[in-house]
């Protein structure tokens, strides 16, 4: 088994618990950074029809808020895609979204089939952390993406300075998370591989640079809550 299928099949034993672990692991802010997230992309495309791919979409919160959202802006949803490669988030987030058109696409990010210039909108939330085929991702993402639509990035960064508020999260990511996610999911293991996957990932500036490098203008990337989570906001200007 390869580290990709590792990840998939850690992602597949701690589904049915998932939701639940990520609001109580995050004091449920989580909730906060995505809606405001969802919020600034929706508002690019008031009174519009548009086409959404959410990648890595897990148990289906980006899909919910992707929905619940887009009436405030007067958007309207043409078709909505999840895409994961993880049957048993698949199969939790399918339960909860059978009755509202969603199409599901069981898959790597970069491997979905999806037809070129299809969606105005890509998100992929807490996702391309995990992902090892990172640049073939991003190419994708512009592949899948209309010229000038956007792509909305939520991820932990890795840190780059050393302060108090950064050692709180290293603490509480290291010792306290991997406890608490491993009590309520009986899967100690992944709640240990976030922090890793986090030292892994890049920092924000270099993450950025990726961005650019396939074919987007990055419009901002703003922490929240004091740089633990980071959205970015990308434009497609060049096709590739
Ligand atoms: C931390 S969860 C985030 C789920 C959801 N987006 C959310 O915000 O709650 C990470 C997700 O990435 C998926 N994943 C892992 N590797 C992936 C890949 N190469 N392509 C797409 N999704 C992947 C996992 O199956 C899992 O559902």
């Amino acid at each position: 088994m390869n580290s990709q299928e590792k990840i998939v099949e850690m992602f597949d034993k701690i589904a049915p618990s998932y939701d639940l672990a990520n609001r109580v692991l995050s004091f449920g802010i989580d909730k906060s950074w995505r809606k405001k997230a969802v919020d600034f992309v929706l508002k690019k495309f008031s009174n519009q029809t548009i086409s959404i791919v959410d990648m890595a979409c897990g148990t289906g919160d980006m899909i919910a808020l992707w929905q619940g959202r887009a009436g405030f802006f007067g958007a309207g949803i043409k078709d909505i895609v999840g895409v994961d490669p993880s049957s048993g988030m698949l199969e939790v987030a399918q339960k909860k979204f059978s009755k509202s058109g969603v199409r599901f696409i069981n898959s790597l990010a970069h491997e979905s089939g999806i037809e070129d210039d299809f969606a105005d909108i890509i998100s992929i939330s807490y996702g391309i952390r995990n992902v090892k085929e990172r640049s073939a991702t991003l190419l994708e993402f512009n592949r899948i993406l209309k010229p000038g639509g956007y792509l909305l990035v939520l991820e932990f960064t890795k840190r780059e300075k050393k302060g108090f508020i950064s050692a709180l999260r290293d603490f509480y990511l290291s010792k306290i998370l991997p406890k608490i996610g491993g009590a309520i999911s009986k899967q100690k293991e992944a709640y240990e591989y976030l922090p890793s996957s986090i030292e892994n990932f890049l920092d924000t500036d270099s993450f950025k640079t990726e961005l650019k490098e396939a074919g987007f203008q990055v419009e901002i990337a703003q922490s929240f809550s004091f740089g633990i989570s980071t959205m970015f906001v990308a434009k497609k200007v060049v096709q590739l």
